[in-house]
């Protein structure tokens, strides 16, 4: 596996691969890489012939300093699991890099970025989108492959790439979870043993609520959720919207869609959490 740190070297490198008609899949990540990612980056070595991940802390996208200087790194740890899940290259540039000069391009992707996250964390999708499309510009690839367990992300990556006019595909995949049920994230390193514990009163209860559903109201499941999730000392909860899968609005009862996804956002102590889960899905 190569590591590469700019984007001329990366470029260069991609044109060889693609004049051999190569395919190209890219995993644009924030390192600190764990078997969530490993699952996006396995899935693309097995559909592409050439894997790119990218491993970039993207400082615009934080909308709390702290965040993004606690944000955990580790590029030698990242650069051996790629090595492991047979990753061609690593792209690992500096903020200068990415940033020669301040990237003033405004994104603005409403509705889908005014609920939610986009609610909660303002500018991020802004920055995620200025970043995203410059690993699109750079890399160039076939398919990029994203992460359910960002629901809201994946949505405004696809709009987008629509809207950009880009002709790649989008990957969504799966959420992987712990096996006691905790959706694998690069935060949960910050979590202590004991909010390790306690977090996984989160995806125990969406578990719970996909039986509580059966039998109950929109509402009624919301508010089960709400309720479970607020008796847990340590936790604030942020929101939890049950949501149309494509538009991310709110949906007030089940037969509004045929898509339905709850979303949940949680600090449990100072770590900020999210999670999701599918009530209804029609493939
Ligand atoms: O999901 C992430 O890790 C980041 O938001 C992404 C897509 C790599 C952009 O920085």
């Amino acid at each position: 596996m190569k590591v590469i740190t700019t984007v001329s070297q990366l470029k260069n490198e991609l044109n060889g691969f693609r004049e051999k008609g190569k395919s190209i899949g890219l995993v644009p990540t924030m390192g600190a890489l764990h078997e969530g990612h490993a699952s996006l980056v396995k899935r693309s070595v097995e559909e592409n012939d050439v894997t790119v991940v990218s491993i970039f802390v993207n400082p615009t996208q934080f909308n709390d300093k702290n965040d993004l200087k606690n944000y955990p790194r580790n590029l030698e740890a990242d650069c051996e699991l790629l090595r492991a899940v047979g990753a061609t290259i690593a792209f690992a540039p500096e903020v200068e890099e990415m940033y020669p000069e301040p990237d003033t391009r405004q994104f603005h992707f409403a509705p889908l970025d005014t609920v939610m996250e986009g609610a909660c964390r303002p500018g991020h999708f802004n920055g995620v989108a200025q970043i995203v499309s410059k690993l699109f510009y750079a890399a160039e690839p076939d398919k990029a492959y994203f992460g359910e367990k960002d629901f809201q992300q994946l949505a405004i990556i696809r709009e987008m790439v629509r809207r950009l006019g880009l002709s790649l595909q989008i990957i969504g995949c799966p959420i992987v979870r712990e096996s006691d049920g905790l959706a694998l994230s690069s935060r949960n390193m910050l979590l202590t043993a004991e909010e390790r514990t306690r977090a996984l009163a989160i995806s125990r209860t969406l578990f719970e609520s996909l039986n509580v559903a059966k039998n109950s109201s929109l509402h009624d499941t919301r508010a089960f959720v709400e309720k479970q999730i607020n008796k847990v000392d340590g936790f604030r909860l942020e929101y939890y919207r049950i949501v149309d899968g494509n538009t991310l609005q709110e949906v007030e009862e089940w037969s509004d869609s045929d898509y339905i996804v709850g979303c949940i956002a949680l600090f449990c102590g100072n770590i900020r959490l999210i999670d999701n889960i599918k009530y209804k899905e029609v493939k």
